[in-house]
């Protein structure tokens, strides 16, 4: 039998905060968020009384995992500048996906830190769904280890987290001392999804809290270990949910996924504009579906108006990173989880992902002043 919500909250009600105020009275929970066994949510406090408040995290997930027919709990603590209880009682409204964002910055929360052993963090994004994000990311990583860098992933896309398909790892990560999560490892990366610990098939609303909460514990709680780069899939759009992560997240760059079509391009470009807006270095655009090469006799047609990113990424003054083909072996190879640059090394397609993967680590090297990320000590 799996838990219901009404069964954790009232376990909650037994935890008492550092007051002696039942947890579940206390304003500080963002939604419960129980799926399929596992539970999910945040508590929510003043910065300057979060270490008041870790043994009561501690004592909400004890508390949760008793509750039978629960298989994991995960409760992040997030500290608030401003007072965190009107924040957490009503929180946001949800982005919507692919949604176009508002131009006001969320405040309030601090910077989430970066794992001590990664030395950058990449993100990949889009300015909507469906242009081949995530499977740009993933060959884009997969081209970074052929360059001979360890390399994470970091599966942020909270709306479709699609990385687990991908690279077809199947499983739950082990928990390291009870609290600690093990990434997964497949095709030679270290690999953290949100898709790990919530079902596939569950419709999900998330608020920006918990947006963060769940980011920083997948930044926090894994044991990352040493990695040259983390490659981290965001969330197609550029609504406050996104926004929210490019400014809190200790981003070295981050590159922008677009298809030719002029409003993928228009997209892209609210891209560029939100991470240059957090200072976030954009190390440059890909043009994915750029061309299509007719599996049967080889012709080329530009189907949508190719070249569009290229003059875009001129435009705005970035770099152009890239072309990627519409090809049926990159649909294929990524659907089923056996991508391109892995299964097919010597292919055309793993040598244009390689390229674009050397561009990066070069941008990388240069984009490395900027605000305070992590130091950026790739070896070439
Ligand atoms: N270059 C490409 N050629 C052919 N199919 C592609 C290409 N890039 C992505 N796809 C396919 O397009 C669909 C969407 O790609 P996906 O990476 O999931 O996009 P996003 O993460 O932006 O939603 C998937 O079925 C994927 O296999
Ligand atoms: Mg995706």
């Amino acid at each position: 039998m799996a838990a219901t919500k009404e069964q954790v909250l009232a376990s909650l009600a037994a935890v008492k905060s550092p007051e002696g105020v039942a947890l579940t009275e206390t304003g500080k929970l963002s939604d419960v968020v129980v799926s399929d066994g596992k539970v999910f949510f945040s508590i929510t406090v003043d910065a300057a009384v979060v270490q008041r408040w870790e043994p009561v995290r501690k004592a909400a997930e004890a508390a949760v995992r008793a509750v039978p027919g629960v298989i994991s709990a995960m409760v992040a603590l997030t500290g608030e500048r401003a007072a965190g209880a009107a924040r957490a009682v009503a929180p946001p409204a949800p982005a919507p996906a692919g949604g176009h964002g508002h131009s006001h910055a969320p405040r309030g929360e601090r910077p989430v830190q970066g794992p001590p052993g990664v030395a950058a963090i990449v993100a990949v994004a889009s300015g909507k769904g469906g242009v081949g994000k995530s499977t740009t990311a993933i060959n884009l990583a997969l081209g970074l280890r052929d360059l001979g860098l360890k390399v994470g992933v970091l599966d942020a896309d909270i709306y479709g987290p699609s990385v687990p398909k991908l690279l077809a790892i199947r499983g739950r990560p082990e928990t390291l001392g009870g609290t600690r999560l093990k990434p997964m490892q497949g095709y030679g990366l270290t690999v953290m999804s949100i898709g790990f610990l919530v079902a596939e098939d569950t419709p999900m609303i998330w608020r920006g809290p918990m947006v963060m909460s769940a980011l920083t514990q997948m930044l926090r709680e894994v044991e990352w270990g040493t990695l040259d780069v983390m490659i981290v899939d965001m969330p197609p759009g550029t609504g406050d949910a996104q926004l929210t992560m490019a400014q809190q997240v200790p981003l070295a760059g981050a590159v922008i996924v677009s298809t030719p079509q002029d409003l993928a391009l228009i997209d892209a470009r609210r891209g560029v504009e939100m991470f240059k807006r957090v200072n976030v270095p954009v190390l440059g655009i890909i043009e994915n579906m750029s061309y299509f090469i007719c599996p049967k006799c080889g012709e080329r047609s530009d189907i949508f108006s190719h070249g569009g990113a290229h003059h875009e990424a001129e435009r705005l003054g970035v770099p152009f990173l890239g072309e990627v083909p519409l090809h049926m072996a990159i649909r294929e190879t990524s659907d089923s989880g056996r991508p391109v640059v892995a299964t097919d090394p010597d292919g055309p397609h793993a040598k244009i992902y390689r390229e674009i993967a050397e561009r990066v680590r070069d941008q990388l090297k240069l984009s490395g002043a900027g605000r305070a990320a992590p130091k950026i000590v790739i070896e070439a």
